[in-house]
């Protein structure tokens, strides 16, 4: 069958429909990009915020037409939305053939092969696998997967769910509980990845700092570090995302000391600088703890890259409060944040409390807070100017083919011209000019 699979979402969704992309290949599938050329779509969901959802449930609007069209057609819908609102999916599009939860993504291959001969799908009401996953074990991580963006890079997911309860999140009730992967496991697949020819590997978790608390076997973020530290072939190691209640100051040290391989950044969401929302949130740090926290990575990781998300609008903040979001943003120095407005989720605590910050401001906050970070990335990235950066290659320039792309240690866009064979190798670039979103250079002598 010719299968299309059409993503929203975070990298641990990229990452689940590059499994299934690897599963379905494995299978004889042929992946394709154009839904309508394909036999099979399967959407991979969201629902961190309401806009998410939105665009999946238009496009399984629009999708109607297309399974209708031909009755071998089968259309899933996957992940977190999934998960969440299977009932509400199976009644509104009854055209939809399988709703598969993020925590059952291992069972589309089975799916796929019932699809094959017959047996599944093409009824009125969806087929469902929601829920835990009978295995029950919680090592349903599969391989990570074989169909990746650039051959020399790779994601592996150490662990999966969340234990924390923030107040606004769908994660926990989308992913479940945090489990994680066992430390033999990983290395095991870094060892395959890197033989392949991977050179660097981003490991991914949704508050991997506790990775490991689970097992009880001593493992840890660090303790893993420094594990992979050690295969032969791998150039960089990266890791995301860190939780600022679970984040060790030892963390910065271990990063410090295997610093020739484990990259200089992290992403730390902070969500907010008002201690008082960062109480509503549940987030468990203070403003005061977050900026410590900064310190210490500042102190030991010197040009570290800190990446960090915000909420604006979360219930009852008030301008005060924004103004001390702003404020934690200057002070903070973010190489780049991810900011958005807050959405209430069904089913979450939040969602309890009235929605009260008018669309309005919510948009001007969002536009004042880009605009402070924009100038704060320009800021940093011009001072860059003149410095020589280690840049991984990538691949051609996505706004200029003739150019190449790449990112720099501390997770920095480096464009700069080049010939295509320098793709997946180290190469250091002289950086002559600089925006907020990337840095340009030549290839140094
Ligand atoms: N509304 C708005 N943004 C949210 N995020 C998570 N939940 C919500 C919500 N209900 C943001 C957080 C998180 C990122 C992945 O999405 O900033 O870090
Ligand atoms: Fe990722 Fe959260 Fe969206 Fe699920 S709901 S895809 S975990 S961002």
């Amino acid at each position: 069958m010719r299968v299309c699979i059409l993503a929203f979402g975070c990298q641990m969704n990229d990452y689940d429909s590059g499994r299934i992309a690897g599963m379905l290949r494995d299978r004889g599938a042929e992946i394709v990009e154009d839904p309508k050329k394909a036999d099979f779509v399967i959407v991979n969901t969201c629902s961190v915020r309401r806009h998410a959802e939105d665009r999946v449930l238009s496009l399984l609007g629009r999708l109607r037409a297309w399974r209708k069209r031909d009755p071998a057609r089968r259309l899933a819908v996957v992940g977190c939305m999934a998960e969440r609102e299977a009932d509400s999916l199976a009644g509104r599009f009854p055209h939809v053939d399988f709703i598969v939860g993020a925590r059952r993504i291992a069972e589309i291959g089975r799916l796929y092969d019932e699809t094959l001969s017959g047996a599944a799908g093409g009824t009125v009401s969806p087929i469902m696998a929601i829920g835990e996953s009978p295995m029950g074990d919680g090592t349903d991580f599969g391989r990570a997967p074989a169909l990746r963006p650039f051959p020399h890079q790779a994601y592996i997911a150490v662990s999966r769910g969340c234990n924390k309860r923030c107040s606004y999140c769908v994660v926990p009730s989308a992913r479940g509980p945090e489990k994680s992967r066992a430390m033999n496991d990983i290395e095991e697949e870094a060892r395959r990845l890197a033989a392949e020819g991977v050179r660097e590997i981003t490991l991914l978790g949704q508050t991997i700092d506790s990775y490991g608390g689970d097992l009880g076997d001593g493992s840890s973020l660090e303790t893993l570090l420094r594990r992979l530290y050690e295969i032969p072939g791998l150039l960089r190691l990266r890791f995301i995302t860190n939780h600022p209640a679970n984040c060790r100051e030892d963390l910065f040290r271990t990063m410090a000391e295997l610093s020739d391989r484990v990259m200089p950044f992290v992403h730390m969401p902070a969500q907010s600088g008002s201690d008082r929302i960062l109480g509503l949130m549940r987030r468990g740090y203070t403003r005061r703890k977050y900026l410590r926290l900064l310190d210490a990575a500042r102190k030991a990781c010197p040009g570290i890259g800190i990446a960090s998300d915000f909420i604006v609008g979360f219930p009852t903040e008030s301008r005060a409060d924004f103004e001390e979001t702003l404020d934690l943003v200057r002070r903070a120095e973010f190489q780049s944040c991810f900011l958005f407005k807050y959405s209430p989720r069904p089913g979450t605590k939040a969602a309890e409390m009235p929605d009260d910050v008018p669309e309005a401001e919510k948009r001007i906050r969002h536009a004042e807070l880009t605009a402070l970070q924009a100038e704060i990335s320009e800021r940093l990235n011009r001072a860059r100017i003149g410095s020589v950066e280690e840049v991984l290659v990538d691949s051609p320039s996505k706004t200029d083919a003739r150019q190449l792309a790449g990112r720099s240690r501390s997770f920095r866009i480096v464009i700069f011209p080049g010939a295509t064979d320098l793709i997946g190798s180290l190469v250091r670039v002289k950086i002559e000019k600089a925006t907020a979103l990337a840095l340009y250079g030549r290839i140094a002598q």
